[in-house]
């Protein structure tokens, strides 16, 4: 019988925190509902001392996702532990997760404390913790460059003081597999109460290494391993969670361990983080990159008409990657396209099959095919989990290769219609301005991407921008057939969150700043 691994899944705080990657309180508890259905054991659903706004989708994510363990991450201290402890208190499994720095670099430039003074804090911290909850989880911040004695003894005092999970993260991503797990072999033998506590690894991927160190994390004692969705998280990111999972699936003939991963929901999980952030995973990426399964080559397609073994590790179906169909017509109906949408694993209410069924016919009207990746940009697009607070009525631009551009919007804001024109270098640049002149909230675009959705001349372009309001990054996004239709929606959408979230703090005004930031 294999040994069950668990699963921590990080996307939501190492994840989230991350460049480009913030997500909002919706944003987070949709993520949330799909690692659910992954079944991954633990969502660190984040640091709720970061931020109000980390704070309340920590509490939504507690209250609302009923099946894993839900973490909230504190550091060693009073204020953060009961801090975490509010925010994850309703959930039926709550897990405090509290760390500290333990290596000397960290302790004499970043922490200015003795080994002796973090020893102390250790306890301390565990023991508060584990008054309030009996899930505690505790990390050695940069244990990998840690002196191993100290290590050990960290260890045994967080065991001591009622942790029973210990994690031993390679927070910079230095490590090397042949290093990490004859370290935490040789660190485990040194911890008398080992026993008594499940062993966790967490590895950055610095050095591209991530996966394999939490794979000879496994081999040397951990049961569970930490990771991200799409491998995001600080820098280089963190552990791949579908990588680790396939890799454990794929050669269980020398890893005789199980998750209890839904490995077919690794694809939808994978694509529905990149709709959330516009943070998109290079084609080659193993598992799911959009070449991850692509066979080129003649001599590999003539192998694998043969016999999928021939190239085959894995079958895209075990990861939920099924054949891209033609799906619908414009005479398809709404039962059809609910049927559609409950193969492609989405449920729709009444409300939002309407509006699904209105953006679906004004695109078979654009275009001639309908695939299902179309109506996945469809539900994402239109089904917004924001509110319109703007909408567009329409967007005309001229531009070319020479000269300056303009462009003229119309938008509506309940029964209010504004009319703006602007120029600029490029039809989109003068878009921008003039939503600008609109909506006095001037945005600083930082990033700009456009994809096409399907396949075709007349494929659903679907752009990403990442813009500045206020001195904070919202993303936005939305599909069309039109690029510039596309990308002044995509601003709306940043515009939009940026006033539901002022809307928000006006009902809830005791907002703190950001105060905290971790690996
Ligand atoms: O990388 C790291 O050390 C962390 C800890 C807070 C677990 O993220
Ligand atoms: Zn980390």
């Amino acid at each position: 019988m294999s040994e069950k691994i668990m699963i921590f899944d990080t996307t939501l705080r190492d994840g989230e925190q991350s460049p480009g990657c913030s997500m909002n309180l919706e944003e987070k508890l949709k993520m949330a509902r799909q690692l659910e259905r992954l079944n991954v054991d633990v969502i660190e659903a984040g640091f709720p001392i970061a931020s109000e706004g980390d704070f309340e989708a920590v509490q939504a994510i507690a209250i609302q996702i009923r099946k894993p363990v839900i973490a909230g991450l504190a550091r060693a201290n009073r204020l953060d532990i009961e801090r975490a402890w509010e925010a994850i208190k309703q959930a039926r499994r709550p897990r405090i997760h509290t760390f500290i720095a333990t290596s000397d670099i960290h302790l004499k430039y970043k922490l200015r404390k003795s080994r002796e003074e973090v020893l102390a804090q250790t306890s301390e911290a565990v023991k508060l913790a584990r008054n309030l909850c009996e899930d505690v989880e505790f990390s050695a911040e940069d244990a990998t460059r840690s002196d191993i004695d100290y290590l050990a003894a960290v260890l045994e005092a967080a065991i001591q003081a009622g942790a029973s999970v210990i994690n031993i993260p390679d927070t910079v991503g230095y490590a090397i597999p042949q290093e990490y797990g004859p370290f935490i072999k040789a660190l485990l033998a040194k911890i008398p109460s080992r026993g008594k506590a499940i062993f966790s690894c967490h590895c950055h991927n610095d050095l591209g290494l991530a996966v394999a160190n939490s794979l000879a994390a496994v081999d040397a004692g951990c049961r569970q391993i930490e990771c991200t969705v799409n491998g995001i998280g600080e820098r280089a990111g963190n552990a791949s969670l579908e990588e680790g999972v396939m890799a454990l699936r794929t050669r269980r003939d020398v890893l005789p361990y199980h998750t209890d991963i839904v490995t077919e929901e690794i694809s939808r999980a994978s694509k529905l983080l990149c709709n959330l952030t516009g943070l998109f995973v290079q084609h080659n990426k193993a598992v799911v990159g959009r070449n991850a399964f692509a066979h080129e080559a003649g001599i590999h397609q003539d192998g694998m008409l043969k016999n999928a073994l021939t190239y085959e590790i894995m079958t895209p179906q075990s990861v939920g990657i099924t054949a891209s169909t033609l799906v619908l017509g414009k005479h398809s109906g709404r039962h059809a396209l609910r049927n559609k949408f409950e193969q492609m694993g989405y449920e729709l209410n009444a409300d939002e099959l309407e509006r699904a069924y209105f953006f679906f016919t004004k695109l078979a009207d654009q275009k001639k095919e309908v695939y299902e990746e179309d109506l996945v940009a469809i539900i994402q697009d239109g089904i917004k989990i924001i509110p319109d607070i703007y909408r567009l009525k329409y967007v005309h631009s001229a531009g070319g290769s020479q000269g300056i551009s303009s462009a003229a919007v119309k938008l509506e804001r309940g029964e209010e219609i504004f009319v703006e024109s602007a120029v600029g270098d490029g039809p989109i640049h003068a878009c921008y301005r003039a939503i600008d002149r609109v909506t006095g909230l001037p945005g600083r675009l930082l990033d700009y991407s456009v994809n096409a959705v399907s396949r075709g001349k007349d494929a659903l372009g679907e752009v990403f921008v990442h813009v500045e309001f206020e001195g904070k990054n919202y993303i936005g996004k939305a599909a069309s057939v039109d690029i510039i239709d596309a990308s002044a929606r995509a601003y709306l959408n940043a515009v939009n969150k940026v006033i539901h979230e002022k809307q928000r703090q006006a009902k809830s005004p005791d907002v703190s700043t950001e105060t905290a930031g971790t690996n």
